[in-house]
């Protein structure tokens, strides 16, 4: 059994510290800033269906087949799929399904440090009150000038790190548990009154509309791969993140159980975001593919013109800051972990190694957003425009290695190692072994191939060469 092995870097506390430390890292920016904008520019209820299926279908047995890697293994990613691959005497080269976990994470806290202080400026502008009674057009020039500003988005990334290096530095039990002990009941509260001031001030029923009514003429097999790899990337799937947390589980847990609840909650917040933002898009005559800023854009609008806007306003970023933050200490654990094990850095060290490296490679989204010339270019990959750095590198992760790390962990669970040791491992009943069995091994390995060969051009020749 897992109790064999044991973590050297500190075990949860028990389920409900691991369901809220995993919650914390599903629910984050992905929910409430990427999830809004992405639909947006995908054309809304159609992308949103294929997402939800991406999630039931694909989400929830990758992430039971990552939390029993991390439960199993006891180590970081990379290293405790290669003891797993040797208890199954495969190959060690599956440790890869490891690494490109921890460097997909390590890729995106780039720039998911620099959004996240982003959300922590507009917590002192929110509560300056410098978006009281204005127009949505300054409100929107308001974020533009924050944009060109490199230093601003500079200063404001390397708070983030630094206050994500404090806590991971302390540990699994004084650091990471107890932070999200108190942020996370804190955003659920916070997200449910922002939805009911929307749904009760704002365009309800188009946005309703919007969301839900699906017109599949509007999605491109780019929205496809994309709503596939959001939903790897909104559960932190193929991100090392999982195992991780998995490897602080203690062992009498059931795998199933909270994946399904960590799933169902992430869905939850991210249609509640959806809820509390498109009614202000519709209200305020905004556009849905207004890309990465709609949220910087559309929501100041409302506070400056409710009442206690000023109060709700600094309320709703101060929770965005908690949200990313709890999914950033979930991005920094993996390679943390790996620096302790294996070249025995102290913990404190190898955080604030990590932290500061993120914050240099984190330049290339600064200079992104700021314009520069150097960071901006014009590239087509695979039908999809590609217009900076932070383009690239959020393509690279979440539309290529999230998809493909997933499938390997999908193989690896299903194909290499043995029946008896994931049964054993997930402790569950016939019937639902039978399906996360039958979705890793099938579904997941089918649904992903056919995506990329899709995207790639060589679906329809392949379909041919097998007579279809
Ligand atoms: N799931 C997080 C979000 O939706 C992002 C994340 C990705 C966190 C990978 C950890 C690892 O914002």
């Amino acid at each position: 059994m897992s109790g064999a092995r044991e973590s050297v870097h500190g075990m949860w506390s028990g389920r409900f510290a691991f369901i809220l430390a995993a919650t914390g890292a599903a629910v984050g920016l992905g929910n409430i800033w990427k999830f809004p904008y992405i639909m947006g520019e995908n054309g809304g209820g159609a992308f949103v269906l294929v997402y939800l299926l991406c999630i039931v279908l694909i989400g929830i047995p990758v992430m039971m087949s990552e939390v029993l890697i991390g439960r199993r293994g006891r180590q970081s990613p990379g290293l405790s799929v290669k003891t797993l691959a040797q208890e199954a005497s495969a190959s060690p080269r599956w440790q890869v399904a490891g690494w490109s976990g921890l460097l997909a994470s390590y890729l995106i806290l780039s720039f998911y440090a620099v959004v996240a202080g982003w959300a922590l400026a507009y917590v002192m502008k929110t509560a300056r009150g410098d978006f009281q009674g204005q127009s949505a057009d300054v409100i929107g020039a308001q974020f533009g000038a924050h944009l060109a500003d490199p230093w601003a988005l500079m200063a404001w990334s390397a708070v983030i790190l630094l206050v994500t290096v404090l806590v991971v530095g302390k540990g699994v039990h004084k650091g990471l548990e107890k932070a999200v002990n108190f942020l996370m009941p804190s955003l659920f509260v916070l997200l449910g009154i922002m939805a009911i001031y929307s749904a009760t001030n704002g365009a309800f029923g188009e946005a309703l509309a919007f969301m839900f009514t699906p017109d599949f003429s509007k999605l491109t097999i780019n929205g496809v791969l994309l709503a596939l790899g959001h939903a790897f990337f909104t559960l932190s799937l193929a991100s090392g993140a999982m195992i991780i947390y998995g490897a602080y589980l203690p062992s009498n847990v059931s795998i199933a159980k909270t994946s399904v609840l960590i799933a169902l909650v992430d869905t939850a917040v991210a249609m509640l975001a959806g809820l509390a933002i498109y009614p202000l898009v519709f209200q305020y005559g905004l556009t849905p593919a207004e890309g990465p800023g709609l949220i910087f854009v559309t929501l100041p609008i409302a506070f400056g013109s409710m009442p206690f806007g000023t109060f709700f306003g600094t309320l709703f970023f101060v929770m965005l800051v908690f949200a990313a933050f709890t999914s950033a200490i979930a991005m920094i654990e993996s390679t943390v972990a790996w620096l302790v094990e294996r070249k025995g850095l102290n913990r404190m060290v190898a955080t604030a190694a990590t932290g500061g490296s993120l914050w240099l490679l984190g330049l290339l989204t600064v200079f992104s957003f700021s314009g520069a010339s150097w960071a901006t270019f014009e590239l087509n990959i695979f039908g999809k425009p590609i217009t900076s750095f932070f383009e690239v590198v959020d393509y690279l992760t979440s539309s290529v290695m999230l998809p493909l790390g997933g499938l390997v962990v999908a193989i690896f669970t299903g194909w290499v190692m043995t029946k008896k040791v994931t049964e054993e491992e997930l402790q569950t009943s016939g019937l639902v072994y039978g399906i996360w069995r039958f979705a890793i091994r099938w579904f997941t390995p089918i649904a992903v191939s056919i995506v990329f060969l899709h995207l790639i051009g060589v679906l329809e020749p392949v379909l041919r060469l097998v007579g279809l």
